[in-house]
């Protein structure tokens, strides 16, 4: 596939994901289906299969492919689209082509990751008509797919997409940043190791606030160096608030 597709071998479990719980039924929705789809087939009816991921960066979109890939044991192949764009239509519908025929024939699921960034790759492309066609050019694709493959599309920005074409999808997954709840079971399964029974959660959740899911994992890494290289693993809510806040003003 000349640098088309990306083969991953994931092994993120669904434990790993922490969603609102509407996000994560529907998640559970297309697993249910896909492990489910001879019988389904005997109704004649088809699993989902074709699910748009929309929500603001670091929500969560692209562990949940890599989780739905292991959860099904499929390969998880990512299309690059660095390669996949040119500067001339005809050459990516030709590329769309190639990677639709892949898709046909070998079931994986397949992440078209970040359509959003499809404007600032590259100089040429710089221009929303260009964007829209290249959009609306794999959105037909999708449509006229009839594969066994689960076809996933991320993007943090969905008003660039036609609206009509939404219903080409079997579902539409918005990603939202973490609440309370969530912030806290990050910070939990992020900090296993640690003994964290005696922290001040409104605090810590307070300060976590507006953060993404990503930022608040990454505020957990930074806190748990600083317990272990300076406090002997001892973790402390002020630790947990000092790398939250550093996250929320953009420091790292
Ligand atoms: N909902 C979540 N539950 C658990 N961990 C998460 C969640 N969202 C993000 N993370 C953590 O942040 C990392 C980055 O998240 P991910 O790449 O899935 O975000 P994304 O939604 O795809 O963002 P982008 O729009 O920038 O591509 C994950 O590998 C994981 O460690
Ligand atoms: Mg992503």
């Amino acid at each position: 596939m000349k640098g088309l597709l990306e083969l991953t071998h994931s092994t993120a479990r669904k434990n790993e994901l922490v969603l609102s719980s509407e996000v994560s039924e529907r998640l559970d929705k297309v697993l249910l289906e896909q492990r489910q789809k001879s019988r389904l087939a005997q109704f004649g009816l088809s699993p989902r299969r074709k699910l748009l991921f929309t929500g603001s960066p670091g929500t969560g979109k692209t562990l949940s492919a890599a989780v739905l890939a292991s959860e099904l044991k499929l390969p998880l192949y990512t299309i690059v689209l660095d390669n996949l764009i040119t500067r001339f239509m005809g050459e990516t519908a030709a590329k769309l082509r190639l990677i639709f025929d892949h898709i046909k024939q070998t079931r994986a699921v397949y992440l078209f990751d970040e359509f959003d960034a499809i404007g600032t790759q590259r100089g040429a492309t710089n221009d929303v008509g260009e964007i829209r066609r290249v959009l609306n050019s794999f959105l037909m694709f999708v449509e006229q797919d009839s594969s066994e493959s689960i076809l996933l599309a991320a993007t943090n920005h969905p008003e660039l997409l036609d609206k009509a074409l939404y219903r080409r999808f079997d579902d539409i997954i918005q990603f939202e940043k973490p609440g309370q709840t969530q912030i806290k079971q990050l910070i939990e399964n992020r900090l296993s190791a640690f003994e964290t029974g005696r922290l001040s959660w409104d605090e810590i959740t307070q300060a976590a606030c507006g953060l993404s899911s990503a930022d608040v994992t990454r505020a957990c890494e930074d806190a748990a160096k600083e317990a272990v290289l300076h406090h002997d693993a001892n973790i402390t809510t002020e630790m947990i608030i000092k790398a939250v806040q550093r996250r929320q003003n953009g420091k790292h």
